[in-house]
This record gives structure tokens, sequence and C-alpha cells, in this order.
């Protein structure tokens, strides 16, 4: 008897906002990063990916968004998918489908969603039938912040000590539904510039020239403590000020990489200074801004200030609108149907 000649798998997986960056691998091969990360997973916002494996097939068949995958995306996707049929034994190639229900392009982390629904999807298509501990580890190869949006809420992505990299993985701190009155207005900026160089070079270059890089991975082990601690007491006067100053130490040896990376239009600065003026004027930390490698800035808040909030982020010039995401669920397998994300 023989067995069907395919085999298929749909997964969804939302974008994450770190708290607490990754920013460099201390081993390139195994994708260790030097720094444990935190993260919140966002709701509302998924990639949706099915991978369908075909004896049939010559070559692996890649298209994000209805279109091929340019060169590098696709090299990205193939690698990831050598990694599963090398540990599954299996050697078909594979259709890959991937669709976003936001702008690809918009800095909205969709490598981390994207790479997350892809490891499950391959994985599972495969037959691997990994643990969401084991599918961290492997979404890591395709974009280190993936590894987190396997999990939903409050996550912790540790770096881990042992050279074979067994103990570097993210795990859920906190489920999504923790913390009900902690929001995130994200600030869409226009205009906002495409990434030139991918973080996973970025981050790199930064290792090897910015003369701040050793003293933020000296700081982070306290931050991320103090950071889980405020969480767990759902404290904002305790996790606001740690979130901006995390945000402006990424932001500092980013600026002092050569050449430096600078992500921000004057629109994105804008919105930090206007959530410090708010701040100021509230006389505590009622909100707190955060970044990743590009333009767009999270403005956590809670819900008693979110009016204001909100208000003074939409009417600064340059932010095209705000989208209001709080915490959500991690990666999840679909049922597939003909091999296209339902
Ligand atoms: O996962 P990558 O390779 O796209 O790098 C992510 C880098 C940051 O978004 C800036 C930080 C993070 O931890 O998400």
């Amino acid at each position: 008897m023989t067995g069907p000649a395919v085999r298929e798998a749909t997964y969804q997986a939302p974008p994450n906002i770190a708290l607490v960056k990754y920013w460099g691998v201390r081993d390139p091969a195994l994708g260790l990063p030097f720094n444990s990360s935190l993260s919140v997973t966002l709701d509302r916002l998924r990639s949706r990916t099915t991978v369908r494996f075909d004896a049939g097939l010559t070559d692996d068949a890649v298209e994000l968004n209805g279109v091929p995958a340019g060169p590098k995306e696709r090299a990205a996707v193939v690698a990831l998918l050598d990694r599963v049929r090398e540990r599954a034994q299996l050697s078909w190639r594979a259709r890959v489908r991937s669709e976003n229900n936001f702008p690809t392009a918009s800095g909205l982390a969709s490598s981390a969603s994207g790479f997350a629904a892809l490891a499950g999807a391959a994985s599972a298509a495969a037959g691997l039938g990994l643990s969401d501990r084991a599918l961290s580890q492997l979404a890591r190869f395709g974009s280190g912040s993936a590894s987190r949006s396997i999990f939903g809420g409050f996550v912790e992505w540790r770096a881990g000590a042992r050279p074979d990299g067994r103990d570097c993985y993210a795990r859920e701190l906190y489920p999504p539904g923790h913390w009900p009155e902690l929001v995130d207005v994200v600030a869409m900026i226009e205009d906002a510039p495409q990434k030139e160089v991918r973080s996973s070079v970025a981050m790199q270059t930064s290792v090897r020239t910015s003369p701040e890089y050793a003293r933020r991975i000296g700081d982070i082990p306290d931050r991320i403590a103090r950071m889980r601690r405020a969480i767990r007491d759902r404290d904002p006067d305790a996790l606001f000020p740690i979130v901006m100053d995390e945000c402006d130490s990424f932001r500092t040896v980013c600026e002092t990489t050569r050449p430096p990376l600078d992500y921000l239009t004057g629109a994105s600065r804008a919105v930090l200074a206007e959530v410090r003026a708010l701040n100021r004027a509230a006389g505590r930390p009622v909100a707190a801004y955060t970044h990743d490698a590009g333009a767009h800035v999270h403005v956590f808040t809670t819900r008693p200030h979110l009016r204001t909030v909100r208000g003074r982020i939409d009417a600064t010039p340059g932010v095209g609108s705000t989208l209001l995401v709080r915490p959500g669920p991690g990666a999840r397998a679909l049922p597939s149907r003909g091999g296209r994300p339902r």
C-alpha cells in the first residue's frame, strides 16, 4: 500500500513587540542570542501559513501574500524547510503559501509571525510533532523574535548558557488575560522607510562596532528581573520606566553602531516626546514607548489613560493612524483546505 504523496498543514501566528529587545547572537550557526528578551504577543494581527510537502514537486515554491517571494525571503524560508526535512528524513519539496492580515512591509514584525507560522506548519506537515518549546527553538532559525510568537501573553526567550543551545527557548510567563488593563497604542508612522538591512545582519554590526553594546548586555538580567516583577504585580508605575529605559538603551546601541542605524523618523521621535510630556504632566508614568528596528512606535498605557494617550498620539504630525492592540494568544494549528490558508 502506498500513502498519499502530499502532506499538508496550516498554522496561524501573531507578531510580538519586545519590551526587552533581542539584539545580537553569540552563536550564529545555532542562532543563540547574547541576551534573554521579553515580549508581549499581540492580538488582532496574524500570519497564516500553509506548507504542503509534495512528492511531485521538483523545487520549493514560496508565495507571500499572493506573489512569489523575493530571493532573500525565499532563501530564508527554504533554509527553515531544509531543517525540518533533515529532522523528518523527508526529501519532498514544498509549496508554501503565507498571508498576513496587515501590510508585510509595515514594520509590524511580520518576520516574527511569519516564521513562527512557518515553523509550526512545516513541522506539523512533516509529522514532527514538536512541543511548543521545541517549536520556539525551530522558529528562531527563521527570525530570532519568531521564537517568542509561538506563545501568547507575556513571553520570555531565555538566552541560556549551554553551547549546544538546549537551554535556549521561549516560554510563556503570563497568559494573555493576565493584565486586562494593559493596552498598546501603535503609532503607525506615515512614510515609514523600508528597512535597508535585515535586523539579523544589523545586530551583528552593533555587536562588532557599538562601544555601548557590552554595557547594555550587562544591564539586561536585572532589567528583566525587575520587568517580570512589575508584570506579575500589574504595576505600570514600575513597568513603564523600565520599558522606556530599555528602548533608550537599544536605540543608543543602534546610534553608536558604525555605520549608525537610525530607524526612527521625525514623527517617531515626536511620539516619544509626547509620551515624555504626558508623563511629566501626570507626575507619574501613565504611558511607555517602545520601538523595534522600524519607525512605528508602540505606546503602552492602561485603560483609564487610553483616551488621553491615544488622542495625543493621533494628533502628532506624521502619525497616519493608531492601532489598538492587546496581549493575545500564541501560534496555533488550523485545519488546511486544499493548500490555501483558510
Ligand atoms: O527577529 P529578528 O531577526 O527580526 O530581530 C528582531 C529585532 C528586534 O525586533 C529589534 C528586537 C526583538 O527582540 O524583537
